[in-house]
């Protein structure tokens, strides 16, 4: 189990014990003094942990000393796991005995002692009482938190707030309004699409209208923003344009400022919260504009309240295009309905591929990489960021067997530098909540093209305890 869920979902497992070292029904039961002030300390160690655990999982590929904590920490977890499980099991056999014996009648001891670990060995019907052995188990557990938590302190990990990533660590590069026209393809109807709900005038009377570009990593959300950016009729028809690149740091100050200095370059730099949004709010006063937000994550209302505020003074016609895989940024948006971008055209993303690997949009010239050439764009399944990745991957390439290593090989093993599928994925990872981040790794355990049927998945996530039962 530790072996295929990794350090990269052990965020999950921590926050399962802090949630179990709380649960009411394990209190009940070992409901000793003594034990209960080991549980305490067992929840504030684990709390602590879990604040650090974002930052150890991302530097845990190039530092051995935190891929090394991470691995202990694994091991002591799933002890702490095993012991709470057992508990946990134990408290709900005896609750339904109680509930399903008749009143007055005593569960028997001896069947009940066979079902918990043998270092519990007395107890009474509704908690436990700790033996030797077993208390020394705790104990042990105890310290071993506890260096862990001491060895956290020397590895400079700093705590972090789930689904917030350090700037230091990110993979990809920052989009601008810049676009290479000519070497998009498709796109036209989209382009129109969103030229259309740009130009025309919509009834959002005291709020500026947003549209939501929504779809999966790399499908060209940004790419469509751009176009329609630079289309000629958009331009002429907004006093102002500002391009902000925001992705998973939505420093609502920070995009504050840039919009202002986009606006008014020659605004000294300002930092004070309320004269920043004074300032652009009188910028914005009276003026059309149009404000791309590329790549936001941020599904915090106030924050986005707190950003829209000075845009209110902006003339009526004013648009806000927001690009996001996020579905949960789309309910805080609220404005427009979303456009949700769809797979390119097998022909368009063909072309892209080819435009990447032969710096031209088909095959003349390289019949003989033709054939492997459609398989490896069949399997880009209509995303342009596969298709230019692996294009990218065989430039000057055009020997058979290089083309035929890309569709055979794994795109995971692909160079991260050269090849950016990974890291746009890995941030979809990185925003999944941790129990999220569970049951998707749990999937590793299939061979590569098994077809696993829903409900018999959401059991096994069951039976691994991966799922938070609310209700
Ligand atoms: N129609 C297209 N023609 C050519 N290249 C394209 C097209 N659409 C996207 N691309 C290229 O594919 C890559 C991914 O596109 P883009 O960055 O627009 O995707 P995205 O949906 O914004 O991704 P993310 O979710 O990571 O922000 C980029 O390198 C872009 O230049
Ligand atoms: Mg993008």
């Amino acid at each position: 189990m530790a072996g295929f869920v990794g350090e990269a979902v052990l965020s999950g497992l921590i926050q399962k014990l802090i949630d179990m070292v709380t649960s009411p029904e394990l209190w009940n039961f070992a409901s000793e003094e003594h034990v209960h002030s080991e549980l305490n300390k067992w929840k504030k160690i684990l709390t602590k942990i879990y604040a650090v655990l974002h930052d150890a999982e991302e530097k845990h590929m190039t530092d051995p000393l935190v891929k090394m904590w991470l691995d202990e920490l694994g091991d002591l977890a799933y002890d702490v796991e095993d012991i709470l499980d057992s508990f946990a099991t134990e408290a709900l056999r005896r609750n339904l005995m109680a509930e399903t014996l008749p009143s007055g009648t005593q569960p028997s001891t001896s069947k009940l002692r066979s079902l918990i670990p043998s270092c519990c060995t007395s107890f009474t019907p509704n908690s436990i009482k700790f033996n030797a052995e077993m208390w020394s188990k705790f104990k042990k557990i105890t310290a071993g938190l506890q260096e862990i938590s001491a060895q956290k302190n020397d590895l400079h990990l700093t705590e972090n707030i789930a689904g917030k990533r350090s700037t230091k660590t990110r993979e990809i590069l920052p989009t601008t309004s810049l676009v290479d026209e000519s070497r998009v393809y498709g796109r036209e109807t989209d382009k129109a699409a969103i030229a259309n709900l740009l130009l025309r005038d919509d009834p959002c009377t005291d709020e500026v209208c947003v549209i939501p570009v929504v779809g999966m990593a790399g499908i060209g959300k940004t790419t469509l923003a751009q176009l329609a950016f630079n289309d000629d009729e958009v331009k002429a028809h907004f006093d102002l344009r500002v391009w902000v690149y925001v992705s998973d740091d939505f420093d609502v100050l920070k995009i504050t400022k840039t919009i202002l200095q986009s606006v008014s370059p020659n605004t000294h730099d300002v930092n004070d919260r309320n004269l920043l949004q004074m300032t652009l709010r009188e910028d914005l006063s009276g003026k059309k504009f149009l404000l791309i937000l590329d790549d936001v994550w941020n599904e915090n209302l106030d924050s986005w309240d707190f950003l829209c505020m000075p845009m209110r003074s902006g003339a009526p016609g004013s648009k806000l295009i927001v690009t996001t895989r996020n579905e949960g940024v789309v309910s805080i948006t609220r404005t427009l309905p979303a456009y949700r971008l769809q797979e390119l055209a097998y022909e368009d993303c063909l072309s892209v591929f080819t435009q990447q690997a032969l710096r031209k949009s088909n095959f003349d010239g390289h019949s003989h990489l033709k054939e492997v050439g459609e398989e490896i764009v069949r399997k880009c399944k209509g995303m342009p960021l596969a298709a230019k990745a692996l294009g990218g991957m065989l430039r000057n390439q055009v020997s058979l067997d290089a083309w035929e290593n890309i569709l055979i090989g794994k795109i995971w093993d692909l160079p991260k530098d050269k090849c950016r599928i990974i890291p746009a994925l890995k941030l979809s990872y990185h925003h999944l909540p941790s129990h999220l981040k569970q049951c998707f790794a749990y999937c590793s355990i299939f061979p590569k093209g098994y077809e696993f049927d829903k409900d018999e998945l959401i059991q096994l996530w069951m039976a691994e305890g991966f799922l938070q039962q609310t209700k």
